[in-house]
């Protein structure tokens, strides 16, 4: 299958002189989702606005389907490609909600009665009833920051990319973002998602790439990115807990990394009619 999502050899140098990707190459494929893990200045943020065409290569080339962002207005890759920015600040400026939820439909000339069809449903989708006549600056930056990915599903682009969406989050914000990753992908989304947060990863059970001063070091379902640690050195990183529990204990499959609370007390009711030894692996 080809790829929907194709960078090679991507390298983009900023006008001040700094390398902030080097040489980069990745595929993503339809229903794939993706999470980009690398410490702050690793090129993350870089990496991704390649996809929407708000950067070009500086050398390599990026294509969206067919698209080459080389060559496409930053317009026309946004009906494909839909960024929610770290900070909801950049992205959210009218003066109610209903207006920011009609606002990427609009942007793309889409009729009257076709973006009102979809501004409703993303009304559904984020239960947003209650919030249309509210000014965004008005809403916490949670709730700010809904309103920009639910104005982005209006628009319902292929891939929807979210540039750390858990900071700065409570828990329950966390579990929230967790729920909507899940919603887009059965919505038949590509989802990229920048995130600090191992947990999140971890119950994603997804696709992990690892940047490191602006390359590629690692490409991998995140149960084998978690367990390699040479790489989880190399980028800074930590494993969930949970996964570094299960590490150092002996009687858990040594084969398997466990992401999920779950996942080991799966394991655990399989194998409770086992005597099991409790012991630290050497
Ligand atoms: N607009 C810019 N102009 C110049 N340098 C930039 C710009 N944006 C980011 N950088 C630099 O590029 C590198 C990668 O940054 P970024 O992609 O934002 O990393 P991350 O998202 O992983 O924190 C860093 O060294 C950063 O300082
Ligand atoms: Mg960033």
């Amino acid at each position: 299958m080809e790829p929907y999502i194709s960078v090679k050899n991507v390298s983009h140098v900023y006008p001040g002189g700094v390398t902030a990707i080097k040489d980069i190459n990745l595929d993503i494929h339809e229903g794939e989702i993706v999470a980009i893990l690398g410490s702050n200045g690793s090129g993350k943020t870089t990496l991704v606005k390649h996809f929407n065409g708000l950067l070009k290569p500086t050398t390599g080339e990026v294509k969206i389907g067919d698209l080459n962002t080389r060559k496409e207005r930053i317009s026309k890759l946004s009906s494909h490609v839909g960024y929610v920015f770290q900070n909801p600040n950049h992205q959210t400026f009218l003066p109610s909600v209903r207006q920011e939820l009609a606002y990427g439909c609009k942007n793309l000339k889409m009729s009257e009665e076709e973006t009102d069809t979809r501004v409703q449903r993303a009304i559904e989708l984020f239960q947003l009833h209650d919030r249309l006549d509210d000014n965004p600056f008005d809403l916490n930056s949670s709730q700010r920051k809904e309103v920009a990915m639910a104005s982005i599903m209006a628009v319902s682009p292929k891939v929807i990319v979210l540039d750390e969406p858990t900071t700065g989050q409570d828990h329950k914000g966390c579990k929230r973002v967790l729920e909507l990753v899940k919603m887009f992908k059965e919505e038949g989304h590509i989802v990229v998602l920048i995130t600090h947060d191992m947990h999140l990863i971890g119950e994603l059970n997804c696709r992990t790439v690892v940047m490191n001063q602006s390359e590629k070091i690692a490409d991998d379902h995140a149960s084998v990115v978690f367990s390699d640690k040479n790489i989880m050195a190399e980028a800074g990183l930590q494993p969930p807990q949970i996964t570094h529990f299960a590490n150092e204990i002996s009687h858990f499959d040594p084969n398997r990394t466990y992401l999920t609370v779950e996942s080991i007390l799966e394991w655990m009711e399989a194998n409770q009619e086992e005597d099991v030894k409790v012991g630290t692996r050497s």
